[in-house]
């Protein structure tokens, strides 16, 4: 099997979305047109999990530029756009990813890529590595590393290599500061807003908006919620972001007290059951959840399904659910990342500097991966400095370099005034 998408015939649409995309990527077509000369991945055999987006697109051509041999699944099962899987099929790629796919089909098409015995896996979620170390560990003697994208995916790794049984080094994109800074809380921030209104049509401003975990995602769905009008509150278990919360201008509560509130709730914590049925039971009638945390086990589904004595889908990635009582609860997108099951993601300008984290990942693997130990890393400030540096050119922002004298003065301890 060399592919697995929903149509072939949407790859036009596909190609011109990806077009529209990349020209919002300037630091990583810099490293295309540098990958496509120097080759740094020359016969590197590539599994990438990654949410198939006009932007992964992107930075899939860029790996076959470097001389990759690329192969595409999904990092969950809704997130797919099918015209972008079927633009790169028609460009010669091995996509294995349909929108909407059932969990066994997720799990075929991420072995699908396994098979091709990748020597570097790129993961958004850690779906690869995990699939590796339970099922398939005769795979690990050509692996030479792994990428991670995202937050969870990186908890995951780290508890992993802290009990050791994490078998092939890991570098956690998500902890260079030009990833988590400006996409977690940017990205997550704008497209959140954006799935929820493409799935409700519904005013934010004057709203009671609920978001759960103040995180790097967290601090940017409430600070776009709240330039919408709408009245935010936060919760959190930390005390330390909760007191930032609070300082930032939101209200911040328990859960308990924030359900009977709000009109709208989105998670983002990488937790589980962080809305459930006493929540449920509290809240008013027409509230409207979601989630834009990795996984799907942040709102208690389950418990929604059982509480409810009807369901029905009203629109598009908008479930209404009925209580004893009458009141109506909304779920959105199935509980999984609202931005990509009901928008398109993050846009590309943001992922300009993430996605050109993982090419770089991938080309320090090739190069350190062998002298790596079985841990999670992160990638140089180095490179995370030339990141900034590219996309502030792209941007036409210059910055002011230190003098000589301020550079000693930094670095000294004996002039005190
Ligand atoms: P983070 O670690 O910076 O923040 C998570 C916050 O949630 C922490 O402050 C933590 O104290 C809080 N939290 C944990 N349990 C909680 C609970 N029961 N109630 C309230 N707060 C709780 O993580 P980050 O980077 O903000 O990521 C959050 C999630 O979003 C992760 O699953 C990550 O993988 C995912 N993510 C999703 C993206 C998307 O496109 N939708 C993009 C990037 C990350």
């Amino acid at each position: 099997m060399n592919y697995d998408i929903k149509d072939l015939g949407l790859a036009e649409t596909g190609k011109l979305r990806i077009e529209w995309a990349e020209r919002s990527m300037p630091v990583l077509r810099m490293i295309r047109e540098r990958f496509r000369t120097e080759k740094p991945l020359a016969g590197t055999v590539l599994a990438a999990c990654l949410h198939v987006t006009t932007e992964t697109a992107s930075l899939v051509h860029t790996l076959a530029d470097g001389g990759a041999e690329v192969y595409l699944c999904a990092s969950n099962p809704l997130s797919t756009q099918d015209d972008v899987a079927a633009a790169l099929v028609s460009d010669g790629f091995h996509v294995f990813s349909i929108k909407g796919e059932d969990t066994q089909t997720y799990y075929k098409h991420i072995n699908a890529c396994l098979d091709k015995e990748p020597a570097i896996t790129m993961d958004d979620g850690a779906d690869l590595v995990g699939t590796i170390h339970s099922e398939r560990r005769n795979l690990v003697a050509k692996i030479l590393g792994g990428t991670e994208e995202t937050t969870t995916g990186v908890i995951r790794l780290k508890s992993m290599a802290a009990k050791g049984v994490l078998l092939f080094p890991v570098i956690a994109v998500n902890d260079s500061s030009t990833k988590h800074l400006f996409d977690n809380r940017y990205g997550t921030g704008q497209s959140t807003i954006d799935g929820i209104l493409r799935a409700t049509n519904r005013l934010i401003a004057g709203s009671w908006f609920v978001v759960s975990g103040y995180g790097w995602c967290g601090r940017g769905v409430a600070m776009r919620a709240k330039g919408m009008g709408a009245r935010v509150v936060v919760t959190e278990v930390n005390p330390l972001r909760a007191l930032e919360a609070a300082m930032d201008g939101y209200y911040v509560m328990p859960m308990e007290e924030a359900a009977p509130l709000g009109d709208f709730f989105c998670t983002v914590t990488g937790d589980i059951s962080v809305i459930r049925k006493e929540h449920f039971d509290r809240m008013k009638d027409g509230a409207i959840v979601c989630n834009s945390g990795h996984f799907n086990v942040e709102i208690d589904i389950g418990a929604l399904e059982k509480s409810a004595v009807s369901r029905r889908i009203m629109r598009d990635f908008l479930e209404e659910f009925t209580m004893p009582d009458g009141r109506r609860i909304v779920l959105l997108g199935e509980g999984r990342l609202i931005n990509l099951a009901a928008a398109e993601g993050h846009p590309s300008s943001v992922m300009d500097m993430s996605f050109a984290n993982q090419a770089l990942a991938a080309e320090y693997l090739v190069k350190h991966g062998k002298g790596l130990s079985r841990e999670v890393h992160k990638l140089p400030q180095a490179v995370d400095n030339q990141i900034a540096r590219l996309k502030l050119d792209a941007m036409g922002i210059r910055i002011d370099t230190l003098t000589e004298e301020q550079e000693h003065y930094l670095s000294s301890w004996e002039m005190g005034t």
